[in-house]
């Protein structure tokens, strides 16, 4: 039995957004109670789609800043950035030998960002999940927390790591990672059309609620946020076709701790304008301390560096020890 570790990582894409925190960070910070965790920023993964080379940079440290804004420890945790360690890059050089190309032709996330024309996408944007599965199996990590988007790149890290096992006759040893995907909410979709995930890359800034927004930009977000014209009802079964309803009250959820259940009893007979008064109320309280969080950390840069470095220096020794054996294990001299 592998010791339990935890392992997930988040893209310096810019904006992190309300669906990144429910979907992950708020997570993390759970974990990072019980059991011994790393957590990345992942900035090999940013650059399979051109990233403006200042940009990146700040936006390395402003994901740094979110981690700790939302509750992250840089003394229970080990917070570092991919390209610092450059075991994720050997390592998923050995994984691209191993993983079969059948495997990565099935990823839809592929399909989604490569859109109609794939051939023009990049090849490590192709690869990408190979990456992924580096990141996780460098650290021989038990347990990964995520959103419901990256399931199946999760799924693809298990073969990954079942097949090298069976390849190099390791019986165990990368653990097959577990994904940890929130139950209640594991999904939190756009304010604009409850079909489709809340995500950085959507062109209205409308159509989600970022960590950095003030509290006046939730409230008329959440204004602005569609919905339908039915009441709001006690009955779950009626939200089937109210994707957008589903999402803002499992978001009230959420952020209240409570089940869906509870949230449409409390609020049934009530109109919309009602509940989103409560709703802005609950983001606000929730969102603006990370926020106001976030921005006080980022006039201090050093200070993010500092963390990095010496999360950096930690990760990389348990990296190295683990690559020796793999090295080893695939007959490197
Ligand atoms: P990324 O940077 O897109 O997102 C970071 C985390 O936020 C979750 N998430 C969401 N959860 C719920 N609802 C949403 N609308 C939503 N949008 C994003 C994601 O599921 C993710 O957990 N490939 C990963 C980063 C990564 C990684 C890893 C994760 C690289 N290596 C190893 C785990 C383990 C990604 O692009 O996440």
């Amino acid at each position: 039995m592998s010791k339990k570790l935890v392992f997930s990582g988040v893209q310096p894409t810019g904006n992190l957004h309300l669906g990144n925190y429910l979907g992950a960070l708020k997570s993390f910070v759970s974990l990072q109670k019980k059991m011994d965790c790393l957590y990345c920023v992942v900035d090999l993964h940013a650059i399979t789609t051109f990233q403006d080379p200042k940009e990146l940079n700040l936006n390395i440290l402003e994901t740094t800043a979110s981690f700790l804004a939302s509750g992250l420890d840089a003394k229970k945790s080990i917070i570092f950035n991919q390209s610092s360690v450059s075991g994720h890059a050997e390592l998923a050089w050995i994984l691209n030998c191993v993983c079969r190309l059948g495997w990565l032709n099935r990823m839809t996330q592929f399909k989604d960002k490569a859109g109609k024309d794939k051939e023009k996408a990049s090849v490590g944007l192709y690869i990408y999940p190979n990456l992924m599965a580096a990141d996780i199996l460098l650290y021989k990590a038990t347990h990964v927390p995520v959103g419901a988007d990256q399931k199946q790149h999760l799924e693809l890290s298990r073969d990954i790591a079942q097949k090298f096992n069976n390849d190099f006759k390791v019986d165990n040893f990368f653990p097959l990672p577990e994904p940890l995907i929130q139950k209640n909410i594991s999904r939190i979709m756009s304010l604009r059309d409850g079909t489709k995930k809340m995500s950085k890359s959507e062109d209205s800034d409308y159509s989600r609620i970022n960590l950095k927004d003030s509290a006046d930009e939730i409230v008329k977000k959440i204004k602005k946020a569609k919905t339908d014209t039915n009441p709001i009802t006690d009955n779950i079964k009626d939200y089937e076709k109210r994707p957008e309803a589903f999402n803002l009250l499992s978001i009230y959820s959420d952020l209240s701790e409570q089940e869906i259940q509870k949230t449409i009893t409390e609020f049934a007979g009530k109109n919309f304008s009602y509940f989103k008064n409560q709703l802005s109320e609950k983001l606000v309280e929730t969102i603006s301390p990370i926020g106001s969080n976030i921005a006080k950390l980022l006039n201090d840069k050093k200070h993010l560096e500092d963390v990095l470095k010496k999360g950096r220096e930690k990760a990389n020794i348990i990296a190295e020890e683990n690559l020796k054996k793999i090295r080893e294990i695939v007959g490197f001299v």
